[in-house]
């Protein structure tokens, strides 16, 4: 998929626009699959705290993915323990170890920070905030862009005009207003950083 991806977006390349966008895809991969061990010991130690609570998760059912949400202005997306949603460039911090569950067909989701347990949620006025509870607030669509970015809008709520309203980090990291996102912006753009070893940690 990915390699078909990248074929396909070879014409655009010869004009140099998303090479940069290319590269550092190629980094946070390599980063990813040639992990060094002292952060697969993060990993491992920000995932073992909530074993027990995930399990619970793997119960209600649903394909659920453990990621981390790499924003196109190059900050991880954290949910913290007062439910504040921001952006580290500590590639440690272990709020921003996410899982991201399929709540129905057509790309809708939870997503929620594995340490904190707050779901990302956003309101009608288009403002990002961590929840304990569940509701279809925090229900996002997740629409694949090329070059391997995705963009996460609110399922429920949209723009008076009824655009959508993405998740959005800023260059500083700081989460955008809802009705300020677009999906052409690179603040609402996410590499879903996978990394093996928390799946198989999860088993
Ligand atoms: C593991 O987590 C604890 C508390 O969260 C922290 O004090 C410790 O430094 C962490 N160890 C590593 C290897 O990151
Ligand atoms: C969370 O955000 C609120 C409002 O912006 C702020 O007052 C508070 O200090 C933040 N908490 C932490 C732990 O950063
Ligand atoms: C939306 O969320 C923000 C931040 O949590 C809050 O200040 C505001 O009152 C909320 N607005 C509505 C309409 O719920
Ligand atoms: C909807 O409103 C936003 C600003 O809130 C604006 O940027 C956008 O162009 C509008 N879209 C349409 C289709 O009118």
């Amino acid at each position: 998929m990915h390699i078909w991806r990248l074929k396909w977006n070879l014409p655009h390349l010869l004009f140099g626009l998303y090479l940069h966008i290319i590269i550092i895809v190629a980094s946070v991969s390599l980063a990813c699959s040639d992990k060094v061990p002292e952060q697969l010991a993060t990993v491992m130690n920000c995932s073992k705290h909530e074993r027990h609570t995930r399990n619970y998760d793997y119960m209600e059912g649903g394909d659920v993915r453990i990621r981390r949400l790499f924003s196109g202005t190059q900050w991880f997306l954290t949910i913290d323990d007062s439910g504040n949603i921001s952006g580290t460039q500590d590639p440690k911090n272990c709020y921003s170890i996410l899982e991201i569950r399929t709540v129905s067909e057509g790309g809708v989701l939870a997503i929620k920070g594995v340490k904190s347990q707050y779901y990302i949620s956003m309101n009608r006025t288009g403002m990002l905030r961590g929840k304990k509870e569940y509701s279809d607030s925090c229900n996002f669509k997740e629409v694949f862009l090329e070059n391997f970015y995705s963009a996460y809008s609110s399922a429920k709520w949209t723009k008076q005009n009824g655009t959508e309203m993405f998740i959005a980090l800023s260059r500083n990291g700081k989460p955008l207003r809802g009705r300020r996102t677009r999906k052409e912006h690179p603040s609402s753009h996410f590499l879903p950083r996978e990394c093996k070893e928390d799946d198989k940690h999860l088993d």
